[in-house]
């Protein structure tokens, strides 16, 4: 690959600013924990993975930039910047679940001096980062054997590269697919409001030498009906414990879809992403976004002043609907209470 998403870069956080895609490739210095928490808010960086990195970095630069030399003066002072960097996105489960690791290896150190607290927690961000690309080629590779040896895959969002810290899930999938000498050709449904699909799924895709067509949103349930997709590969933000799936809005009509035209739904993410805290997608918080991202795309206003609009980010697809998740320790299948469980106790 000839970029990168998210990289610790001596007491900064660099990342390929994802809003600016594909018209420009800019990477953003972020020096401050404010600087991390805005860039996650605005999707800068993006993808429930790719912002769980984001959060463990943001965590040692938390740590970087604390001068104090007293121990617990140290936790009280990185605290409240490790509470913002995990209430920037609240549905991706991934960005909690990296400041929880790193709180736990702070409450395991934390009689120690200063300057080893503070590589525990780069350390820790590090290993985050490092498990999360391994876990993408894994999961690759597993999902790979469901695809056809020569076909289409309808994909939903950006649940690449871009999202993850390495190759990505979903997309991952189809890497590895290609890479095993799958002749596969990839939709990308653009993903209204903000076009992760048209603008960075097709930016991605294309770097990575896949061959990709974007097609509107709205386009997908016809090709279904023609026959002109051979399977669905999404990712997740969040799995609950029953394998309900919250994923980028527009993903639950997809799996309906999948449903009547009998077409494999599956969901690519990294165990990180199963929650079985929260039993069923009921649980799972929907982040609202700004009205404006849907009445006035990049700037361009395309609705009448004072019309309201409504912008969930996300939307829950229930298990009943997902032929397989595909994860780094192997593929779950329904019943998915039994068969997560079973993956993360392995
Ligand atoms: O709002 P975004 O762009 O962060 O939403 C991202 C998605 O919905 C992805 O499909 C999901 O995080 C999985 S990324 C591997």
């Amino acid at each position: 690959m000839d970029f990168f998403t998210v990289k610790w870069d001596d007491g900064v956080v660099v990342l390929l600013d994802q809003t600016r895609l594909p018209a420009e490739e800019v990477y953003l210095s972020c020096e401050s924990v404010d600087d991390v928490v805005a860039a996650i808010r605005r999707l800068s960086v993006r993808g429930a993975p790719a912002i769980g990195v984001a959060g463990a970095y943001g965590a040692a630069l938390a740590a970087h930039l604390s001068e104090t030399t007293d121990p617990a003066a140290f936790r009280a002072e990185i605290e409240p910047e490790l509470t913002k960097l995990r209430e920037a996105r609240p549905t991706a489960v991934n960005l909690a679940w990296a400041v929880d690791h790193v709180r736990r290896v702070l409450d395991s150190v934390a009689d120690r001096p200063v300057p080893t607290q503070r590589e525990a927690v780069l350390a820790e961000a590090r290993r985050i980062h490092e498990e999360d690309a391994e876990a993408c080629r894994a999961l690759g590779r597993h999902g790979a054997e469901l695809l056809p040896d020569a076909g289409t895959v309808l994909t939903h969002c950006n649940a690449g590269a871009l999202a993850t810290g390495g190759r990505g899930t979903a997309l991952a999938v189809i890497y590895a697919a290609v890479e095993a000498g799958k002749r596969i050709h990839v939709f990308a449904d653009e993903t209204r409001p903000l076009l992760q699909g048209a603008r960075l799924t097709a930016w991605e895709c294309g770097r990575m030498g896949v061959p990709v067509t974007v097609l509107c949103d709205n386009a997908a349930g016809s090709l279904l009906a023609r026959g002109e997709v051979d399977c669905i590969v999404v990712g997740s933000d969040r799995i609950a414990a029953n394998g309900d799936v919250a994923n980028k809005i527009g993903t639950y009509p997809l799996a309906v879809l999948a449903r009547e035209h009998g077409v494999p739904f599956y969901v690519a993410a990294p165990t990180s992403t199963i929650d079985l805290a929260t039993l069923t997608g009921a649980g799972i918080p929907i982040e609202e976004r700004a009205a404006d991202e849907v009445t006035t795309p990049r700037g361009l206003r395309i609705t009448p002043e004072g019309v309201p609009a409504l912008n969930p980010a996300f939307d829950v697809t229930p298990n009943a609907l997902v032929a397989a998740i595909v994860t780094e320790r192997g593929v779950a299948r329904a019943p998915y209470e039994e068969s997560l469980r079973r993956l993360l106790e392995d």
